[in-house]
């Protein structure tokens, strides 16, 4: 397969964010009851790479959500319905691919709160420059990029191009 667009993120690079990224949340969560959810299905590879870089006991929960239509935002969250985990007492971390209107985050951060979790975090692996509808803050972030529609280490262009080792951009 030829790959599409111009690269934007290499895969080492990624790998080295994505270890950085764990140390710091392992810190901050030694000795408390923590919840990952990884919203699918974008999020998949950072999650697992994540996860895997948590040396502290971690429930891992994946939750499949759906805004987008294409390569532009629908406006609606649809799934959120089926999303359930037991966050009482616990503290949670929603992991998402990518920060882009903010929709999808504030529907799930509600939703977690709504669950009972003692603290809710955001970690997403990309957050989009642009104007946002809802106003997001995410804990932690990998990469600032621009607003360009982008591919691959679990993004997708309506289910092409997840399975790139690097993150690459198509306009
Ligand atoms: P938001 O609700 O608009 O913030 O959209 C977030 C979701 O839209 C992400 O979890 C992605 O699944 C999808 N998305 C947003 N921008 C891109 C992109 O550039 N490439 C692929 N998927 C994207
Ligand atoms: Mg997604």
């Amino acid at each position: 397969m030829k790959a599409p667009g111009d690269s934007l993120l290499s895969s080492p690079v990624l790998r080295r964010r994505v270890a950085e990224l764990g140390k710091d949340i392992s810190r901050r969560y030694q000795d408390k009851p923590l919840t990952v959810i990884g919203l699918m299905n974008g999020s998949i590879f950072f999650l697992v790479d994540l996860v895997r870089r948590l040396p502290i006991e971690t429930q891992v929960e994946c939750w499949r959500v759906q805004s987008y239509a294409g390569r532009a935002s629908s406006g609606v969250l649809k799934g959120l319905e089926h999303c359930q985990a037991e966050l009482k007492g616990r503290h949670a971390i929603i992991v998402d691919d990518i920060l882009d209107t903010g929709l999808t985050l504030d529907a799930v951060q509600q939703h977690v709160r709504d669950l009972g979790a003692e603290s809710v975090e955001i970690c997403v692996l990309l957050r989009k420059k642009r104007r946002r509808t809802v106003k997001i803050r995410p804990r932690w972030v990998g990469f600032d990029i621009p607003d360009r529609f982008v591919v691959g280490y679990g993004l997708d262009d309506d289910g092409k191009y997840r399975g790139l080792n690097s993150i690459r951009a198509l306009d």
